[in-house]
C-alpha cells in the first residue's frame, strides 16, 4: 500500500503564504537544526563513555536564536517540560510563530529498550518489528520528541563496520520489510497523531558499503548495485510513508551523498518521488571540506542545498552562509522556498502547527517502562535469539539443573542495552543472572571471570572453582555496547580480550558446556562451534534480556530466530554475504578456483540459518507451471511438518536464482518467506506468489530488465539448503 507523503493543496496553500511572509534568514533558519551545546571544556569521549555527564554540564539552548525565528529544527533533547518551554519561544515569541520539530535518535526503543535492530531483523517477523516501533514512538511522544532519526535501513555485508548492529543485516528483501515495517511503527497512519513518531529512513546511501568496513570510509560500487541492494529499503521506506530521510556521511564513486545530486534529486525525488525532506547527519555538510569537495563551509552548504539536502544538521552552514548566497545571486532563492516548503510541509503533517506541545512528565510516568512495552521488548528479545549449535539436544536446561554463569556479560545490566539506547537506562535491565533466578533456577552460581576487552592476561581461578560446581556450565560472552554502533569497526571478529582463553579453560573442565552470545556484529566462532555443546546467540537483547534467555534456556519458548546476516570463519573471509555471484571458476577441490588457501570459503552459520528445539521437514514443492511470462506470477506451493517432538516455529524461506542473464547474477536471492508454528507432528502446505516482475535486474545501461532464461527455485530452512526446482521465464 503507498502511503508516500502527498502533496495536499490546502497544506501548500498555508505553506505559500508562510513563505511570501518569511525573511531570507527566516528561511534559512528552518533548513537548520541544532542541538544544545555543551559549554565548558568538555571531552565528547568522556560524555559518551559516562552519559550521566550529560546531567551535569551546563548547556547552552540558543533561546536567543529561536525567538528570532532562525532555528527550525532542534536535537539532543529529552523530556516533554524541557522540549515544551523551548518550543513555546518559536510558538510565542518569534515572529512568525513556526514551530520547531523535535528529533532523536529513537532507534530501538526510548525507556524501554527493545532488542537491537539487527537482533529483530533475525525474528523475521515485519509485524513484530512494527510494534516494537510503535511502543518505543509512544514513550518518545509521550517526553515531547516528534521525529526519530530512523529506521536505519542501511544493507551491510561486512561485520567489521559496527553500524550493521543498526540495520536488518544483508539481504534487500528481508530489509525492505524491516524499513516498511518501523516507518509503520514509528509513523502509524498519520504521525500528527501524539503518539506517533515521523520517521526517517537512513543513511542515505550505501553507507554500509564503506571498503574494510572502515566506518565514514569511501564506497565505491555500480549503478546497478546500488539499485539492487542498498536502494531497495529506501524505497520501502519511502513507499510506507517515511516523512524523511537521512544523508550520509560516505562518499559514492566520488561524489558525498550529502552533496549528490543523483542520488538525492534524480533517484530519491525523480524516481522514488520521494516528497517528504532530507536532513543531513551530524555535520555532514561541513565534511564536504575535508572530503576535499568543497573548499569551505559555504561552498559546502551550497553544494549540498543543491544536491538536494533540505535541512543542516550541526554544521550551521544554511543558517549563516545562505542567506550572503542568495544575496550575492549565486544561490537561486526557489532551490531555498522549495527546501522551506518540503520542511514545513512535514510540519503540517507532524500537526506540529495545531498541536506543537507534545507529551507531559505525567505521560512519562504513566507510558514509560509500561508493563506492556516489557513484555513486548521481552516476547520480542526471546524471538530475535538465534540458536546456532545444540549438540545432543544439551537445550533446553532443567531448572533443578547445577548452573555456573561465568562471563563478563552473565550479570551486566549497561551491556545488554547496546548501542543508541542512551535514552534507556542500565539499572531498568534485567541481566542474565537475574532472569535465571527469576526463572526458578535454584542452583546458580555467577562468576565474571574476565573483563570484556582487557588487554592484561586475567586469572581465572575463581571462575573455574565456581565452574567445577556446575552439572552445566553456561558462558556469556561478547563484545560491550559501545564496540559496535556508529565509530566502532573493528579489525577483528574474535571474542575480545581474554574471553576465548576463559572459554577454552571452561572447556577443559569437561563439563556439558553451552555458549550465550551478547554481541552486535557477528564474530568469527570456529573454536567455539566445534568444541561448544550448545551455542545461543541472544544480539544484545535489551531491558528484559534476562527474562527471556531463561524462557528459552528453560525451555518455555523455542527459538525461532534465523539469521539476518551471514557469519564467518574469520574476518579475512569479509565483505561475506549468500547472494553472491558465482564467479567464473567457483570455488571446489580443483586449486585454481575461487577460495583461499588458509581457510574456508562458506560462511561459518550461513544467512537465514537457526536451529530449533524441534525439527522440521519439506516435502512435496511443486509449482503451477514450470513456465510464465514476464507480467505473469509463479504459485509456489510445499509442504512442511514439525517432525519433533515440540511446538515450534520455522521461517520458511524461497530463493530464486537466474541461471543465464546479461549481466552476471547472484547464486540465489531471497524472494519470500513465511514463518509458521507448527505442533509436534502437524503440517501445513503453504503457497508463495512470486511475480515475474520481482526476478529482474539492471542492466548494463541501468534499464530494469526481466529476461526470458530457466531459474533456479528453492525453499527452505536457510540460503544454504532446501528442496529445489526450476521454471522458466518465456
Ligand atoms: C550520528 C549518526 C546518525 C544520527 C545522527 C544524530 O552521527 O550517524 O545515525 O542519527 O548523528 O544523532
Amino acid at each position: 500500500m503507498d502511503q508516500k507523503v502527498n502533496i495536499h493543496p490546502q497544506v501548500e496553500a498555508k505553506i505559500d503564504d508562510l513563505l511570501c511572509r518569511m525573511t531570507l534568514a527566516e528561511k534559512a533558519g528552518q533548513l537548520t537544526h541544532l542541538s544544545p551545546s555543551l559549554v565548558g571544556g568538555f571531552d565528547i569521549e568522556d560524555l559518551i563513555e559516562n552519559p550521566e555527564l550529560f546531567r551535569e554540564v551546563k548547556r547552552d539552548f540558543h533561546e536567543d536564536w529561536i525567538r528570532e525565528g532562525v532555528v527550525g529544527s532542534f536535537g539532543g533533547m529529552t523530556g516533554a517540560e524541557d522540549i515544551n518551554r523551548l518550543q513555546k519561544i518559536a510558538v510565542e515569541e518569534s515572529r512568525l510563530g513556526i514551530p520547531m520539530i523535535f528529533g532523536l535518535d529513537v532507534i530501538h526503543g526510548y525507556r524501554t529498550i527493545f532488542p537491537i535492530p539487527l537482533a529483530e531483523a533475525c525474528c523475521w517477523e515485519p509485524e513484530l518489528m512494527e510494534r516494537t516501533a510503535a511502543a518505543a514512538a509512544k514513550e518518545a511522544a509521550a517526553a515531547g520528541i516528534h521525529w526519530t532519526f530512523a529506521p536505519m535501513v542501511d544493507i551491510a555485508r561486512d561485520a567489521r563496520w559496527g553500524r550493521i548492529a543498526e540495520g536488518a543485516g544483508e539481504d534487500p528483501y528481508l530489509g525492505c520489510q524491516a524499513a516498511a515495517a518501523r516507518v509503520r511503527g514509528f509513523q502509524g497512519n498519520d504521525f500528527s497523531q501524539p503518539d506517533r513518531l515521523a520517521a526517517c529512513a537512513k543513511h542515505y546511501i550505501a553507507y554500509g558499503a564503506a571498503e574494510g568496513g572502515r566506518d565514514y570510509n569511501r564506497v565505491d560500487l555500480s549503478l546497478q548495485t546500488l539499485h539492487e541492494i542498498y536502494l531497495p529499503p529506501f524505497q520501502a521506506a519511502v513507499e510506507a510513508g517515511a516523512a524523511t530521510v537521512m544523508s550520509s556521511f560516505n562518499d559514492l564513486n566520488g561524489v558525498p551523498a550529502s552533496a549528490n545530486p543523483y542520488t538525492l534529486t534524480t533517484v530519491l525525488r525523480g524516481q522514488l518521488g520521494f516528497n517528504g525532506f532530507v536532513v543531513s547527519d551530524a555535520n555532514s555538510i561541513g565534511e564536504l571540506v575535508p572530503h576535499r569537495f568543497a573548499a569551505d563551509r559555504k561552498e559546502a552548504g551550497l553544494k549540498a542545498l543543491t544536491a538536494g539536502v533540505d535541512m543542516d544538521m550541526s554544521t550551521e552552514s544554511y543558517r549563516h552562509d545562505i542567506p550572503e548566497l542568495v544575496e550575492q545571486g549565486v544561490l537561486s532563492l526557489d532551490v531555498v522556498d522549495e527546501a522551506v516548503r518540503r520542511i514545513l510541509r512535514v510540519k503540517f503533517l507532524a500537526g506540529l502547527f495545531d498541536h506543537p506541545y507534545r507529551g507531559s512528565a505525567a505521560l512519562e510516568r504513566d507510558i514509560h517502562l509500561h508493563p506492556q512495552h516489557l513484555s513486548l521488548a521481552r516476547e520480542a528479545a526471546r524471538r530475535s535469539f538465534v540458536l546456532l549449535k545444540n549438540e545432543s539436544d544439551l537445550l533446553p536446561l532443567k531448572k533443578e539443573t547445577t548452573i555456573s554463569l561465568i562471563g563478563p556479560l552473565a550479570d551486566n545490566q549497561a551491556d545488554m542495552l547496546g548501542s543508541w539506547a542512551f535514552t534507556g537506562s542500565p539499572k531498568d535491565v534485567v541481566t542474565i543472572a537475574a532472569g535465571l533466578r527469576a526463572a526458578g533456577c535454584a542452583n546458580l552460581r555467577v562468576a565474571q571471570g574476565c573483563a570484556i576487552n582487557s588487554p592484561e592476561t586475567e586469572d581465572f581461578t575463581e571462575a573455574l572453582a565456581v565452574a567445577a560446581q556446575a552439572d552445566v556450565i553456561v558462558a556469556v560472552l561478547g563484545e560491550s555496547a559501545m564496540m559496535s554502533g556508529e565509530a566502532a569497526s573493528r579489525v577483528s571478529l574474535d571474542l575480545p580480550g581474554n574471553q576465548q582463553a576463559l572459554l577454552e579453560a571452561l572447556h577443559a573442565t569437561g563439563k556439558p558446556l553451552v555458549l550465550l552470545l551478547v554481541n552486535g556484529r557477528p564474530l568469527a566462532l570456529p573454536w567455539a562451534a566445534q568444541h561448544v555443546d550448545a551455542i545461543l546467540e541472544l544480539w544484545q537483547p535489551g531491558t528484559q534480556a534476562g527474562h527471556a534467555a531463561a524462557d528459552v534456556l528453560f525451555g518455555n519458548y523455542n527459538p525461532s530466530g534465523r539469521l539476518a546476516v551471514s557469519f564467518p570463519y574469520s574476518v579475512g573471509q569479509c565483505p561475506i554475504y549468500y547472494n553472491r555471484p558465482s564467479t567464473g571458476r567457483p570455488a571446489g577441490a580443483f586449486k585454481f578456483t575461487s577460495k583461499y588457501i588458509d581457510g574456508p570459503w562458506e560462511p561459518l552459520y550461513p544467512f537465514g540459518y537457526g536451529l530449533s528445539y524441534t525439527q522440521f521437514a519439506y516435502e512435496n514443492l511443486r509449482l503451477t507451471e514450470t513456465e510464465i511470462h514476464p507480467e505473469d506470477t509463479l504459485y509456489v506451493r510445499v509442504t512442511v511438518r514439525n517432525a519433533g517432538g515440540r511446538r515450534g516455529e520455522e521461517v520458511v524461506q524461497l530463493y530464486t536464482a537466474d541461471l543465464v542473464a546479461g549481466r552476471v547474477r547472484p547464486v540465489k536471492e531471497l524472494k519470500a518467506f513465511q514463518k509458521i508454528a507448527l505442533q509436534p507432528g502437524e503440517s501445513r502446505e503453504l503457497l508463495f506468489k512470486i511475480k515475474a516482475s520481482d526476478l529482474g535486474y539492471y542492466d548494463t545501461a541501468m534499464q530494469y530488465v526481466v529476461e526470458p532464461g530457466l531459474f533456479q527455485l528453492w525453499v527452505g530452512p536457510s540460503s544454504a539448503e532446501g528442496l529445489e526446482t526450476t521454471f522458466r521465464i518465456v
